[in-house]
């Protein structure tokens, strides 16, 4: 049987200047910086659809359920490569492109980095595999920037604590698993180092969030009005 190439999965890969994502390991504050940056687009009239993944469909948020829920402790970490797929080709498909063909904005809190950072780097599954499953269900579908907000495994440790947050089955995953998904990251970064730009996630958030406006400003060719 001849051998099935990257390029016969995906036809190309398709990138939109609309689409963004947001990546980091639990408590970076990702939603924190997207609720940020919405609310400086709405004064200019800009209203991006958020997505969440995994979920954002009927169908994704049904396996987002089974995925995070406690309850699911025995779950094989291939499972949960399939699952995580299967959410993202449904959410891809059925709203991310159909949104982006007509012209709208949409931000990603978590993206297929999540996957390559979480079941690649974090539960040690094959890399090279991730990547091919990452491209089937995206089917090429890549953000045109990825902010990645970085902090330490024990300072997000720390935020959990002090927000009395009950862990999901992810969450639960200890400091050494994080710490390798946030390797991860970092990987990511230096292989696509103008795409997944790196923000110091341990500083104020409206700083933070300054430096992600100032790209997307440049990016998106916003003009401050006063
Ligand atoms: N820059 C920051 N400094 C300190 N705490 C922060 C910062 N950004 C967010 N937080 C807090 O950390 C917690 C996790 O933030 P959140 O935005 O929900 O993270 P994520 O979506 O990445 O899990 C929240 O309690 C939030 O208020
Ligand atoms: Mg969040």
């Amino acid at each position: 049987m001849a051998k099935l190439t990257l390029n016969q999965l995906v036809n190309e890969m398709k990138i939109y200047k609309n689409f963004i994502s947001f990546e980091g390991i639990d408590f970076s504050g990702k939603t924190t910086q997207i609720q940020m940056l919405l609310n400086r687009l709405s004064y200019h009239q800009i209203k991006p659809v958020l997505v969440r993944e995994p979920g954002g469909t009927t169908i994704s948020e049904k396996i987002r359920h089974i995925l995070l829920s406690t309850d699911y402790s025995e779950m094989n970490e291939r499972t949960e490569l399939f699952l995580y797929e299967a959410a993202r080709a449904q959410l891809v498909h059925q709203k991310i492109i159909p949104l982006l063909e007509k012209g709208e904005y949409v931000i990603a809190d978590r993206f297929y980095d999540s996957t390559t950072a979480y079941q690649g780097y974090g539960r040690g599954l094959d890399l090279k595999v991730v990547e091919v499953i990452n491209l089937f269900a995206t089917a090429g579908l890549q953000p045109y920037l990825t902010f990645f907000i970085d902090i330490a495994p024990d300072q997000a440790e720390e935020r959990q604590q002090s927000n009395r947050h009950e862990k999901d089955r992810l969450e639960k995953g200890g400091l050494d698993f994080f710490t390798h998904i946030r390797r991860g990251f970092l990987e990511i970064s230096k292989r696509e180092p103008e795409r997944f730009l790196v923000i110091q996630g341990d500083r104020p958030a409206l700083e933070i969030s300054e430096e992600i406006w100032i790209t997307i400003k440049s990016h998106w060719k916003i003009k401050d009005t006063q």
